[in-house]
């Protein structure tokens, strides 16, 4: 019998996201001028307390014109977790910067405020942390750092939007935040990403800096290097539509955490990732195999994708990556970010999965693991 798979991650739209797209095509205005980018930039502003959202063409970019209009070049060093998505560390390259590989910690997997302090130079301009799995980061401790040494703190919130932070929204806490809205993120519209910051020089020259470079006042006068960052018209009405959701979405996923604990937790083959905030978002169920190694999570991963169980590992360290060789990126050592990859496996989490197809994936993860060491 062959079964239905149960993908990894999987859109769902709800709402309005169709009304509001018919609407774009039928206004004419498909590309980057329209009425649904204002909205959605705004709406997303306002839930976040600040005062500015732009809104970009992807997550990737968004980081690149954060850490653009923030000035990083040549000569700066950008420090960077060792485990996340790889467009993190590669945005800073893209300003010519250095990001500095960073350990992260063993219990919520995210960058680590002591290994920051350890790799911090005169050279370092700024500390880029990634609120992994939608697991946020220590940032009382990072704030303080960056304080303390006069770095500019930009949040890569790509997997975490809707997390609080010790009562506070993430994304708030650096002097710009990026999100992304790829298509299996917390809300999408198909490739996306967003700025969000309460500075105004920082938000004008972001949006400058998005649209070639040009001059606000004088149309095709253009006194910056710029880029073509935008957003379309269409996106934004798929985001404004997925936002206006956003509150049962994140629901949803808290539900779908539930019940995957229900039947993992208190089993000792596991370890998860710690909360240590006070509001996470399980954008991604993840957890570590204890003690495995590549070979034996990719059998598991391999006897769960014969159940029509699609799952996908936890990031590669970066460090490992062979554009990455070099003393400029990685330094000293990744033991927390090593064990972590190797163990680490994400479990299918979309808000159409039954409670049924949770347990029943749960239940095979571990049947799987004890017949790949029993
Ligand atoms: C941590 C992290 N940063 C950045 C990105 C880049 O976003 P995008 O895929 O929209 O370019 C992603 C997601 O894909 C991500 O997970």
């Amino acid at each position: 019998m062959v079964k239905k798979p149960i993908n990894i991650a999987q859109p769902t739209f709800l709402g309005n996201e169709k009304k509001y797209v018919n609407d774009a095509l039928e206004s004419g205005w498909i590309s980057s001028i329209g009425k649904y980018i204002e909205r959605f930039e705004q709406s997303f502003a306002a839930y976040h307390g600040v005062k500015h959202g732009i809104a970009t063409h992807n997550g990737t970019i968004a980081l690149h014109l954060a850490l653009a209009a923030a000035g990083i070049g040549k000569e700066d060093e950008v420090l960077v977790p060792d485990l996340t998505f790889i467009a993190t560390s590669n945005s800073v390259r893209y300003c010519g910067a250095a990001p500095v590989l960073t350990d992260v910690e063993n219990d919520d997997w995210n960058i680590s405020p002591v290994a920051i302090a350890e790799r911090i130079t005169p050279r370092t301009r700024a500390l880029l942390p990634v609120h992994l799995y939608g697991n946020p980061a220590r940032m009382e401790e990072i704030i303080e750092l960056a304080d303390t040494r006069k770095l500019v703190v930009i949040e890569d919130c790509a997997e975490a939007l809707g997390a609080l932070y010790r009562g506070r929204r993430i994304g708030t806490f650096g002097k710009i935040a990026c999100f992304s809205f790829f298509g299996n993120k917390v809300i999408t519209t198909g490739e996306g990403g967003m700025c969000i910051t309460d500075d105004d020089e920082l938000a004008e020259r972001m949006r400058i800096l998005r649209d070639h470079g040009m001059n606000r006042g004088k149309k095709y006068w253009y006194d910056h290097l710029g880029f073509n960052y935008r957003m379309t018209n269409m996106q934004a009405a798929i985001g404004l539509a997925q936002l206006e959701q956003l509150d049962g979405l994140l629901a949803k996923r808290d539900h779908l955490f539930n019940v995957y604990m229900e039947t993992l937790r208190g089993n000792d083959r596991f370890i998860f990732q710690e909360n240590h905030s006070q509001q996470n978002v399980n954008w991604i169920f993840t957890l570590r195999i204890d003690g495995f190694g590549y070979e034996q999570r990719d059998a598991v991963m391999a006897l769960l994708k014969e159940e029509g169980i699609d799952t996908r590992p936890v990031f590669y360290p970066i460090h490992q990556m062979p554009f990455y060789q070099d003393p400029r990126y990685a330094r000293g050592e990744y033991p927390n970010t090593e064990v972590i990859a190797r163990e680490g496996i994400s479990l299918p989490t979309w808000i159409g999965l039954t409670d049924e197809q949770l347990v029943y994936v749960a239940e095979k993860l571990i049947e799987s693991v004890d017949k790949v060491s029993p």
